[in-house]
């Protein structure tokens, strides 16, 4: 097994910056030492960091590598996405497994653990969305805790796919509330969007500025409250994925200041992109639909003020592309047609710092929400998401300065288009290492699929630090 040694950098984590040395021994962090006190010897390779930020490994918990949506799959495979995250310095990722209906959730695990085991370049895990709430997946729950699968994915949108009515929700809870399993949820009220999107189409209004119209904020707000009040009545902790709307913001402020295990994460789009996208001419609006969508600057400046408060802990990307060419096509004239979903993979890291640059944020904040607070929420803390002596040796070198411009040219996602097409950001990964082997060197790449291996999670601490020292694995 190889040393090696960032030398020269400023080391920022969660709780602080200074100047140090990280040693490296094999897949370890071996420890944080006074700068240029590591003495010469043969086998100890050095990486200058000079200049540059040397943070934790980005944690990415909300990723749909190959997912099956509307008739077709995510345009990413495990390692195509893994290497564009690696790319985008993100060193783990947790997925989601689906349980198919009238199937089991182990068969869901299996299969996604197929798609994904020796394919993906960076570690990766699971959570499961549970598509077909019954008695037997309810005892199911169990087990996959112990097999490191600790956060459990419920919809209220999208019925008849998805969809868990308000009693199976709870019994999930009470499931989740037993095993210590993390229950995660997309709060849109589907019900009533659906009556939206199909009085929208019968008055012939098909385009992709409908997606946005029919999904109004306030049903994300109310569905946000019900899973909130939910989650209570069952004691089990809950996390709000992908929250886009002040709504939403607000119920899930008032549940954390009355002391409630709620948690919420937002993803670069609901920071950057403005609503007004989705009325691109042609079928361009498409490129921006996803769900919950994209709202307007308001929601945006919320936001940013809820990431700075801490009521929302977490920013992860939702990264599930697909290719404006036979995908996102086949919603043209019907936006309910319209896959859901939009890249963003590479860019998390990038996009989050211009928070930094913009003085929105820290940067000791920008890594406690892009990998301290993931992995601390999910099971991976203190092995991810920390530099602390025995933590898995993933780290990146960050050049803070370094310009570079986003596109479809320069992207490393296997999707047709760039949502941010032409920003220029500040802020550039220059090298990412996991578990001591380099993945990104000046940009290139230079890691190889399955060196990423499935990591087990600890069920939820309640934010205790384990008291080995060490996440579970
Ligand atoms: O539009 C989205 N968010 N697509 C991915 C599936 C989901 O709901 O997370
Ligand atoms: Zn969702
Ligand atoms: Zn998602």
């Amino acid at each position: 097994m190889s040393r090696l040694v960032v030398q020269g950098g400023t080391v920022v984590t969660a709780s602080g910056s200074a100047s140090a040395d990280v040693l490296v021994d094999g897949e370890r962090i071996e420890a944080l030492l006074a700068p240029g006190s590591v003495a010469e010897s043969g086998d100890l390779a050095r990486i200058d960091a000079r200049g540059k930020l040397v943070v934790p490994g980005g944690i990415d918990v909300h990723t749909h590598m190959e997912m099956p949506f509307g008739g077709t799959f995510s345009a990413d495979t495990f390692f195509t996405g893994t290497r564009a995250a690696a790319h985008g310095g993100t060193t783990t990722i947790i997925d989601f497994a689906i349980q198919p209906r009238a199937g089991s959730a182990r068969q869901g695990l299996e299969t996604w653990m197929a798609r994904a085991e020796g394919h993906c370049v960076i570690d990766f895990g699971f959570h499961m969305i549970l598509s077909d709430v019954n008695e037997a997946v309810l005892k199911e729950m169990h087990g996959l805790v112990d097999d490191g699968v600790t956060s459990f994915k419920l919809f209220m949108a999208y019925p008849g796919v998805f969809y868990s009515d308000d009693g199976k929700i709870l019994q999930v809870m009470q499931a989740a509330a037993d095993t210590g399993a993390m229950v995660m949820m997309h709060a849109e009220n589907g019900i009533a969007i659906d009556v939206l999107v199909a009085q929208s189409l019968a008055a012939g209004r098909g385009e992709p500025m409908m997606h946005g119209e029919t999904r109004p904020s306030v049903l994300e707000g109310e569905a946000t409250h019900r899973a909130i009040v939910l989650a209570g009545v069952a004691g089990c902790p809950l996390y709000i994925v992908h929250l886009s709307a002040m709504e939403a913001l607000a119920e899930v402020a008032a549940a954390r200041d009355a002391g409630k295990q709620v948690f919420a994460e937002t993803c670069p789009q609901y920071l950057f992109l403005d609503e007004s996208l989705m009325a691109g001419p042609d079928l361009e609006g498409a490129k921006y639909v996803c769900s919950p969508p994209i709202r307007t600057r308001a929601h945006h400046d919320a936001l940013w003020r809820g990431l700075g408060t801490d009521d929302l802990s977490v920013v992860s990307t939702d990264h599930c592309p697909f290719c404006m060419k036979d995908q996102k096509e086949l919603g043209r004239g019907d936006f309910s047609k319209i896959p859901n979903g939009l890249p963003g993979v590479e860019h998390r890291m990038d996009l989050i710092y211009q928070g930094v640059v913009q003085r929105k944020i820290t940067p000791e904040r920008w890594v406690e929400l892009t990998s301290t607070a993931p992995a601390r929420l999910f099971g991976l803390y203190p092995k991810k998401g920390s530099l602390l002596p025995g933590a898995d040796a993933d780290l990146v070198v960050y050049d803070p300065d370094r310009t570079h411009t986003l596109s479809v040219a320069a992207h490393h996602m296997a999707v047709d288009y760039s949502a941010y097409e032409g920003r220029e950001v500040t802020g550039t990964v220059e090298t990412v290492i996991s578990r001591g082997e380099v993945l990104i060197e000046h940009g290139a790449f230079k890691g190889r699929d399955g060196h990423g291996r499935f990591v087990r999670r600890s069920p939820f601490s309640g934010l205790a630090v384990p008291v080995s020292g060490r996440g579970g694995r």
